[in-house]
């Protein structure tokens, strides 16, 4: 029997052969058929790109931010920044190898690890603290928990940051003494004098832990202040008083998965105001990292994982923001 021409019916007839278990063929319809199969090429070539590619193709990001009062003696302090790291099977150990080779390979003075180190099993934590642990800086490596590592007890976080050498800040301060400063030639010479500048920490927002009136508690406000949060509304809850310079966070992922440029407010905690990049409020500025691995689906499309490098330098009026520039690399 010859199909009929008219779409519609063309489709009932197909329903019909193909219902009566007979082998449907798009006759007469090679074009179709043809941008059928393109059509799943792209779809399939697309999916393995953001499945397989891009979640492993790291890039580096450079920001400097201008600092009030910030110490000259230590301008151009640089802080990697990693976030989201959610050890997984496909940021697993090799992933996370190449990750703390190439943070090491910036040399910073310091590491801040903003959160989300596991997805939801709590038995990565140590694995995953086993590889951090080659990160090496001379003013150490500093950590806040994200919404994810409360899979975790709060003791087996502290225990796991004690085993690795790192500092676990939530809702604290420490003073930095940085143990080595820049001079013009941007060599290092050991610190010979009292710069010093506070870093403090925040715990997760969404799991009641946020409290930065703790965090800053008797902290000196004639000091910069770096703070760490995982989640990058914090930023809301701070108060005029409170002397914060600098928020790094992670948690949105930079939504993951950005189809020409734009992305999902779904993936980004609802949010279309802290994403990525760099936000200025009325009160401070946060930089919100794009975050290392992936969490609920394992899949990136333009988002790609990122490691910040932080810088912070001198500015005798109001703080501001040199634009960032990008270093990639497959890592
Ligand atoms: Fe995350």
């Amino acid at each position: 029997m010859e199909p009929p021409n008219y779409p519609g019916k063309l489709f009932r007839h197909n329903a019909r052969m193909a219902a009566a278990g007979v082998r449907v063929r798009l006759g007469g319809r090679p074009k179709l058929r043809k941008q059928a199969r393109a059509a799943m090429k792209t779809l399939g070539g697309g999916l393995g790109y953001a499945a397989l590619i891009e979640p492993q193709w790291i890039e580096t990001t450079q920001v400097t931010f201008g600092i009030r009062d910030f110490p000259s003696s230590i301008n151009g302090y640089k802080i990697a920044h990693l976030s989201d790291l959610h050890y997984n099977i496909a940021a697993g150990k090799n992933f996370l190898h190449r990750v703390v080779k190439k943070t090491n390979s910036l040399d910073p003075d310091m590491v801040a690890l903003t959160g989300d180190f596991i997805g939801s099993d709590p038995r990565k934590l140590d694995r995953c603290m086993a590889v951090l642990s080659d990160l090496r800086a001379p003013d150490g490596c500093w950590v806040v928990r994200g919404n994810h590592d409360h899979r975790a007890t709060v003791d087996h976080m502290r225990a796991a940051c004690r085993e690795a050498g790192f500092h676990f800040i939530e809702n604290t301060h420490r003073i930095v003494r940085p143990s080595r400063r820049h001079n013009h030639h941007d060599a290092f010479i050991e610190r010979d004098d009292d710069t010093a500048f506070t870093i403090a920490g925040v715990g997760d927002l969404w799991e009641g832990d946020c409290r930065p009136g703790v965090a800053l508690q008797g902290s000196d406000p004639n000091l910069p202040t770096v703070m760490l949060s995982h989640n990058p509304h914090m930023l809301e809850l701070l108060l005029p008083h409170q002397r914060v310079d600098l928020v790094l966070s992670g948690h949105t992922h930079g939504g993951q998965v950005r189809p020409m440029g734009r992305h999902f407010r779904v993936l980004c905690d609802g949010s279309t105001k802290y994403v990525s990049g760099i936000v200025e409020s009325n009160k401070t500025r946060v930089y919100i990292s794009r975050g290392v691995g992936t969490s609920a689906f394992r899949l990136r499309w333009n988002c790609r994982p990122e490691i910040a490098l932080i810088q912070l330098h001198r500015t005798e009026d109001s703080p501001g923001v040199i634009p960032p520039h990008s270093g990639s690399g497959a890592g």
